[in-house]
């Protein structure tokens, strides 16, 4: 089950954390893959040989802004169509809501959301002739218990499940599914710093009923399932990793 022998993969925002844990399982599953991030393109080219010698399956590193008007038509060139487009990269900023600046609130319109769309348009129609496609958005917690300094990118999370659904429903009859993942405490590089705080820690672990932060490949194997062929007959949904955490 899950053999993605044969299928194409890009991942946005996979250098690191739960996209690289992700990708890294499609790889392992047979999928070819595109390890994707902002500008450090030695980077991602280094670890996808290194992700490469690991699993056999061919993989590239490929580095453009999201945050550009022109990412979804630059990647699309970059890549050709896939099988399974994976929307991950997202910024967050933290600040109370009365002072967010205009600037930390269009860069996280752009990466998470606006992205997203560009991305969906350009890669879901071939997937569309080729009557399969797995299209996989990464939502948050914070859509159901959002964090109280970080208004704007919870609400960035909330229009993306819209547009999820919205477009879930209008690609099904294609063979095209479209679901999001929403992680929860997840230990990747982007909370290191605020859970090496004990205090901050305490208080955050108290919110999940699991008791415990996720690890990236917690992520990855509900991911799996969603890109999958097994996963066929699940779209428009929403899945939670997150030990309970939104409840
Ligand atoms: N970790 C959690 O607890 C948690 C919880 C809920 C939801 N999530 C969601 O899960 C996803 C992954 O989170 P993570 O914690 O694994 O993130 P992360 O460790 O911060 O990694 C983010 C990745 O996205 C890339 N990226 C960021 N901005 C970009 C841009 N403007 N253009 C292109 N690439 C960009 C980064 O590359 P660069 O190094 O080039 O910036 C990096 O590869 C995100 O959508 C996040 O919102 C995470």
């Amino acid at each position: 089950m899950f053999e993605l022998m044969g299928r194409r993969a890009f991942v946005t925002g996979s250098t690191q954390g739960i996209g690289y844990a992700v990708a890294e399982c499609l790889s392992f599953k047979g999928a070819e893959v595109y390890l994707h991030c902002s500008k450090d393109w030695e980077k991602a080219e280094n670890l996808a040989a290194d992700l490469q010698a690991r699993t056999g399956r061919p993989a590239k590193g490929i580095a453009y802004d999201l945050t550009e008007a022109d990412a979804a038509e630059k990647l699309f060139a970059m890549t050709g169509p896939v099988d399974i487009l994976i929307c991950n990269a997202s910024v967050q900023f933290r600040c109370a809501w009365e002072e967010i600046p205009e600037s930390e609130f269009e860069k996280q319109i752009n990466v998470n959301l606006r992205s997203s769309l560009f991305l969906m348009q350009k890669y879901i129609p071939p997937m569309q002739q080729n009557h399969w496609g797995r299209v996989l958005n990464i939502g948050s917690v914070q859509q159901a218990r959002p964090h109280t300094h970080m208004a704007v990118y919870a609400a960035t999370k909330c229009a993306l499940s819209s547009l999820t659904e919205n477009i879930a429903k209008q690609t099904a009859a294609d063979g095209v599914t479209v679901n999001m993942l929403l992680p929860g405490v997840i230990a990747t590089p982007r909370n290191e710093e605020a859970l090496s705080d004990p205090v901050y820690r305490q208080l955050t672990l108290q919110k999940i009923p699991a008791g415990y932060a996720g690890n990236p490949e917690d992520c990855a194997a509900a991911a799996l399932l969603l890109c999958s062929e097994e996963g066929r007959y699940i779209t428009g949904s929403s899945l939670y990793v997150d030990g309970g955490m939104h409840l």
